[in-house]
């Protein structure tokens, strides 16, 4: 039997987020997913952060902590509210997906369901929070990459999860992708989301970096790994590509800035979203894009 979940909902101010997640963590949470406007959110100014916690013996007891616990720790203008599911949190998840708007062009939901009118769908099986396309991180992404496929466009992206930036970049006409993930279940849900879109015949869903140049290279990962891996991302882009890195915030941006310039990039645009960064980085600063 799967495990029972309660969903709680914190509708936040934007400059509020980081104390809001720090005080969510705090609680013990499941799972964790961040709205902004454009995936399913609130309006620009605030987000919503989604939190799954498991059920407790003690049910009602249970909840009326974790609500007081945020109460108290997110602070006075943060709006709690509490919702119950009884099947499992991915059940939940699958059910509960709104169509995400990735980029100007597509609407990232379930296969089978029925994408806004003006949005061509990027059907994405998982129903996890990261690799739904739900995190602004992924739907800031996919806007930054846009400008840079054309149809020799080879891409790497690494920290692939559920393959949704590679399947937006093959999807916008990229010749190929080959996604890194240390997750093989990841990895799993990448090959299958592939299959759902019909690009399966282009992608590559791998554990290990591959030797290979990419012209753009894609990281939406965290900022340790974004670190560690800076010296083989750096060398995995073609001469006159791009790198493209998100998955931090203010705090993070200054020294990965610093890092990635001690490997020869230089950032030519940088975008955020919901409090979340996204850098553009090139060995010429000049960057072409398509
Ligand atoms: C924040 S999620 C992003 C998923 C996807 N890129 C997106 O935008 O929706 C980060 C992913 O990076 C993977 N990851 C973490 N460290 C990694 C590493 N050192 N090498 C490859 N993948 C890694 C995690 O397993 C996770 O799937």
């Amino acid at each position: 039997m799967t495990q029972g979940v309660f969903r709680v909902r914190l509708d936040v101010p934007t400059r509020a987020a980081d104390t809001a997640l720090a005080a969510a963590l705090a609680t013990g949470v499941q799972g964790v997913e961040i709205q902004d406007q454009e995936t399913g959110g609130p309006p620009p100014g605030r987000v919503y952060i989604i939190l799954w916690h498991a059920d407790s013996a003690d049910t009602p007891n249970h909840r009326r902590d974790v609500a007081a616990a945020l109460r108290k720790g997110a602070g006075a203008d943060v709006v709690v509210s509490l919702e119950t599911a009884d099947d499992g949190w991915t059940a939940l998840l699958a059910a509960d997906l709104e169509p995400a708007l990735l980029g100007s062009h597509f609407a990232a939901l379930p296969p089978g369901a029925t994408p806004p009118p003006d949005r061509r769908p990027l059907w994405v099986e998982s129903g996890g929070g990261f690799g739904s396309g739900m995190h602004p991180t992924t739907a800031l992404c996919v806007g930054l990459l846009e400008p840079f496929i054309n149809a020799e466009t080879r891409v790497l992206d690494v920290g692939c999860g559920s393959g949704v930036l590679a399947l937006a970049a093959l999807l916008m006409g990229a010749q190929s992708a080959v996604g890194v993930d240390i997750d093989s279940v990841a990895l799993a849900a990448a090959a299958r989301n592939a299959a759902h879109n019909g690009v399966g015949d282009r992608a590559r869903w791998v554990e290990k970096m591959p030797p290979q140049t990419a012209d753009l290279v894609l990281a939406n990962l965290y900022p340790g790994p974004l670190t560690q891996l800076a010296s083989d991302l750096s060398r995995r882009i073609e001469h006159g590509g791009v790198l493209i890195i998100s998955g931090f915030r203010e705090p993070q941006r200054k020294a990965l800035e610093g890092v990635y310039r001690d490997h020869g990039l230089h950032v030519v645009d940088a975008h955020s979203r919901a409090g979340w960064h996204g850098l553009i980085l090139s060995s010429r600063p000049e960057a072409a894009r398509t």
